[in-house]
């Protein structure tokens, strides 16, 4: 069953559906699978390295990222179902001219994880699509929905493999690129996450600059007298860290700190796909306070603190959290 099929085929069991998701999501696969070509043959063609601007969040932008957001852009725009796109590398919302324009909002970050691309550890993409309101909303209105509204989201893993994980809603399904046939072949189907896993995965090194309560939480998932203790992962690609969560249980947590009073990761592109999936998966996904899906956001690039993974796992956490704000 390869990926296209399959996106067919749930598009037939919805018979009042016009094809324009199917549509889309093909174009996403599409500029994945150029993606994917890209970061394997980045070496030899020389795209490592920095391409010498700084994105809106001031950091470097590698040549990688300039290409993944150019194929990303190009493939929606051509594929005349969307109408605003919101990217990491863009500080406003793209309008896609008129002639182009489909009912689709795609939220994406083309290429995260770039610190990992100049020495060969997994990268991803990510991407939220929201449906266009059918009133006279302004584009900043339709471009900041909950993460309730989302019709589908996914990213794609550049690892040992490459990978697409996407749920349109219902179930959450793993599709493993075969580099020979060039398709997307269905692998991993309606993945759960176990309840509960033994796996933490947080940046330590900020461990200085974090609350009482994250503090806390992870100092009892490293004690063995409050059980036996956890093991710890840190790819530092959220995709990576996201898949691996999804797959083996645990916990994966960018929370505020001192320094980063809303964490580092963007809500639109990187929190909300990631909490859909997880959600859809069986899984949570919190600010500290809120689910992440509840959040209404209020800017197109603002950050927000994540805790997302199995459910237990999420729910230690957040009693902790709620014990400090008594
Ligand atoms: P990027 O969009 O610049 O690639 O940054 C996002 C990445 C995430 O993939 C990852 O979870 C996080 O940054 C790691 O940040 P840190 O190095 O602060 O732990
Ligand atoms: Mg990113």
């Amino acid at each position: 069953m390869t990926l296209t099929r399959f996106v067919l085929a749930e598009q037939r069991k919805a018979p009042a559906a016009t094809g324009d998701l199917t549509q889309l999501l093909n174009s996403i696969q599409t500029a994945v699978k150029a993606v994917s070509s890209a970061v394997r043959k980045a070496g030899i063609a020389k795209l490592y390295g920095i391409a010498g601007t700084e994105n809106v969040q001031g950091e470097q932008v590698k040549k990688l990222d300039v290409i993944a957001n150019e194929l990303f852009i190009n493939m929606l725009t051509s594929s005349f179902t969307t109408c605003l796109l919101i990217s990491e590398e863009n500080e406003t919302v793209i309008e896609v001219e008129l002639e182009k324009q489909g009912k689709y909002i795609v939220c994406f970050d083309p290429l995260d994880g770039s610190s990992n691309i100049d020495c060969l550890v997994s990268i991803g993409s990510i991407f939220a699509i929201f449906r266009k309101s059918e009133d006279n909303k302004t584009v900043l209105e339709n471009a900041l929905q909950p993460g309730n509204q989302m019709v589908a989201a996914g990213y794609a893993l550049y690892g040992s493999a490459t990978m697409m994980v996407i749920s349109t809603g219902g179930t959450v399904n793993g599709f493993t690129l075969d580099p020979y046939e060039g398709e997307f072949v269905l692998t991993d189907v309606n993945i759960r996450v176990p309840k509960r896993g033994n796996i933490y995965s947080i940046n330590e090194g900020y461990s200085h600059l974090w609350d009482e309560a994250v503090t806390e939480y992870v100092q009892n998932k490293k004690d063995p007298k409050m059980g036996k203790p956890y093991g710890a992962r840190y790819v530092g690609s959220m995709v990576a860290d996201v898949h691996r969560t999804l797959k083996y249980g645990g916990i994966f947590m960018y929370p505020a700190t001192s320094q980063s009073p809303s964490g580092k990761l963007r809500l639109l592109y990187e929190c909300f796909p990631m909490a859909y999936i997880m959600a859809q998966a069986g899984g949570a996904a919190s600010n500290g306070n809120i689910p992440i899906l509840d959040i209404v956001p209020s800017n197109i690039h603002q950050r927000s603190p994540i805790f997302l993974g199995s459910l237990d796992d999420v729910d230690d956490v957040l009693k902790i959290i709620k014990k400090y704000k008594k």
